[in-house]
């Protein structure tokens, strides 16, 4: 087992990572908390993989625990099951004192952290994250969120998880477009942050393909690394964090054009990083050896999004409808060369539309 300070001052945290750290929760929940009963929050898909034996362990280290299920997927992210949440944990008497526990991917992990976040102003919460997505990227930093019919992540809060529990071994049940898909924001490191880490990628690409374990952890650790050491620097988002939203403007907006059904968020955001590396290499920022190097290593790694089925308007529309936007003009995060990136507000429509439609014609030829 790894573990990973997230240095935050009173905020601080570890990241445990390693196979087989589901056994371990119980000892390393009670290290830290005197809590008598907690409220593990997942997901009927993810439950009965791991949850009875956490539940196990759990108990064994004298922890009350009661369980909520929220259904699974992107579409149930809202304030609805939130406030079925916060009901069971009223029900389930807890306290200030108390702690929440979400066991699952980036949607558990996002609104059961939301519900602690505003439970009696906020109680402690530990993240057990179960996808590559989540492992590599949603459980560490401390956004949490539901979304909102007009847009994603609307209603959220900062409330950093008081430890990040990771057992890659749970990466063994995941479907491999889960997998694949959660690539897209490992990827994405590489690019805004680390070109060896992008090289280490383009060279272990096999092995990443065909989920090679030790691959697998050296991955989590790196991301994980770097995501620590920019929230470090920015911990609300006010200036160097927002790199990490690297295709994220336009991918949320694809995510919502197709309900939340059609594109994985990892898919989403490799599409988003196509087309933010589309107006890049119009700006002059990339050239088209590092575009085809991105293009290539997402095809090694097996990442394939959905092909592009709305217009470069309604995608644009969506984008203004984002967070990231301020005074209404987007935010945009373009790499600059692989392994640095710059944010620009000064892009016009006429060129988010070109780089739309050259990703779109990039895309049928990259998915044939
Ligand atoms: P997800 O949570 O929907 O999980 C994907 C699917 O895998 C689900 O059906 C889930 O039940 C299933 N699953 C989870 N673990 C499994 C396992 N071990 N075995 C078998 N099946 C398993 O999706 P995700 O990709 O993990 O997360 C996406 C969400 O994360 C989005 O809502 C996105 O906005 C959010 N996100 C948040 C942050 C953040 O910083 N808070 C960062 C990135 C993404
Ligand atoms: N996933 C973006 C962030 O955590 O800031």
């Amino acid at each position: 087992m790894t573990k990973l300070p997230v240095k935050l001052g009173e905020r601080s945290y570890e990241i445990f990572i390693g196979s087989g750290n589901l056994k371990q929760a119980g000892i390393l929940v009670r290290s830290l908390s005197q809590a008598a009963k907690l409220v593990l929050v997942s997901n009927p898909t993810v439950f009965p993989l791991y949850g009875p034996q956490l539940v196990e362990v759990l108990q064994a280290n004298g922890f009350t625990v009661n369980v909520a299920l929220m259904p699974d997927g992107e579409a149930y992210k809202n304030m609805e099951e939130a406030l079925k949440i916060l009901d069971q944990a009223v029900d389930a008497g807890l306290e200030r004192s108390s702690l929440l526990l979400a066991l699952g991917g980036g949607v558990v992990g996002d609104l059961a952290g939301f519900v602690a976040s505003v439970y009696q102003r906020g109680i402690e919460f530990i993240q057990i994250p179960t996808t590559l997505l989540a492992q590599v990227d949603s459980s560490v930093g401390g956004k949490v969120a539901v979304n909102h019919p007009r847009g994603k992540n609307f209603i959220g809060s900062f409330h950093q998880p008081r430890m990040v529990i990771i057992d890659s071994h749970t990466l063994d049940t995941l479907e491999d477009r889960e997998y694949y898909a959660g690539l897209g924001e490992v990827v994405k490191y590489g690019v805004i942050y680390d070109e060896q880490f992008f090289a280490y990628m383009e060279s272990n690409a096999s092995a990443i393909r065909n989920r090679d374990k030790s691959c697998i952890e050296s991955l989590i650790y790196r991301c994980c690394e770097i995501k620590a050491a920019i929230v470090e620097q920015d911990e609300r988002e006010l200036g160097i964090r927002a790199i990490l939203n690297l295709g994220h403007t336009f991918g949320h907006s694809l995510e919502k054009l197709g309900s939340y059904q059609l594109y994985k968020h990892g898919e989403a955001v490799a599409a988003g990083t196509i087309m933010a590396s589309c107006l890049a290499m119009a700006l002059d920022l990339i050239d088209n050896r590092d575009l085809l190097r991105l293009l290539d290593l997402y095809k090694q790694l097996g990442i394939f999004p959905p092909r592009l089925a709305f217009s470069a308007e309604d995608i644009i529309a969506g984008m203004l409808n984002d967070k990231k936007t301020l005074n209404n003009r987007l935010h945009l995060v373009l790499p600059n060369g692989i392994g640095s990136c710059v944010i620009r507000d000064d892009i016009e429509q006429k060129q988010l539309i070109t780089a739309i439609e050259r990703s779109r014609h990039l895309e049928l030829e990259f998915t044939k």
